[in-house]
């Protein structure tokens, strides 16, 4: 299994255009440690809030008239982060993506318009089938972002995200311990876990 480019929390605050120097050569980065402890916490806490009051909903695939629920194809559950019942710590995550997607237009040009982000919770033995976060008919994501909201996540308990890069060669991230940021064209994975599995899948898109 090959692996990805990395940069750890300090590094990505001291330079962020980091990333745009992964994005570009490898088409993908491993963000360790972000978001913050603190800011992963209360994400956290405020996705569990939503999922016990029957806040998540089932996620659909595709879009417009092609738009179905498929449990089969993904069994997450998700809340979009700029939904009015999401508190604080959803906006503050929103913002800091904006501040990526300012700096991504700034180095690499991309033109992106806007970000968007669900949280999301795949129940035990729930996955999403291989796919690509572009639609077919629609350019418009163009980043994808993943932020993990696991505790004591083992090795065994499955659940990785399976991203193959741009070379073609597969790589398999435990969903712990910080983010990914990905070209929405990569095509990639949720295998099933063996625990439920949190996290924030987010969007940079040209409108
Ligand atoms: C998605 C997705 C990956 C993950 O929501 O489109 O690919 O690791 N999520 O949760
Ligand atoms: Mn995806």
């Amino acid at each position: 299994m090959s692996s990805l480019p990395s940069l750890n929390a300090d590094a990505f605050a001291a330079d962020p255009a980091r990333l745009a120097d992964a994005l570009r050569a490898h088409g993908a980065c491993w963000i360790a440690d972000w978001p913050s402890r603190s800011l992963h916490d209360g994400l956290r806490d405020d996705l569990r809030r939503l999922q016990s009051r029957g806040e998540l909903a089932p996620a659909a695939v595709g879009r417009a008239d092609g738009r179905a629920r498929r449990g089969d194809i993904r069994a997450d559950r998700t809340c979009w982060l700029d939904d009015p019942r999401c508190g604080a710590p959803a906006r503050h995550f929103l913002a800091h993506l904006a501040d990526v997607r300012a700096m991504l237009n700034r180095t690499l040009f991309l033109g992106l318009r806007s970000v968007e982000a669900h949280y999301a919770a795949y129940p035990a033995g729930g996955g999403y089938a291989r796919h690509r976060d572009r639609f077919r008919d629609s350019d418009a994501r163009v980043v994808s972002w993943v932020s993990y909201l696991n505790a004591d996540w083992a090795d065994d308990d499955g659940g990785a995200l399976r991203l193959w890069r741009e070379d073609g060669a597969p790589v398999d991230l435990p969903p712990i311990g910080g983010s990914v940021c990905f070209l929405s064209e990569l095509e990639h994975e949720v295998l099933p876990a063996r625990r439920e599995r949190l996290s924030i899948a987010g969007w940079m898109r040209r409108d």
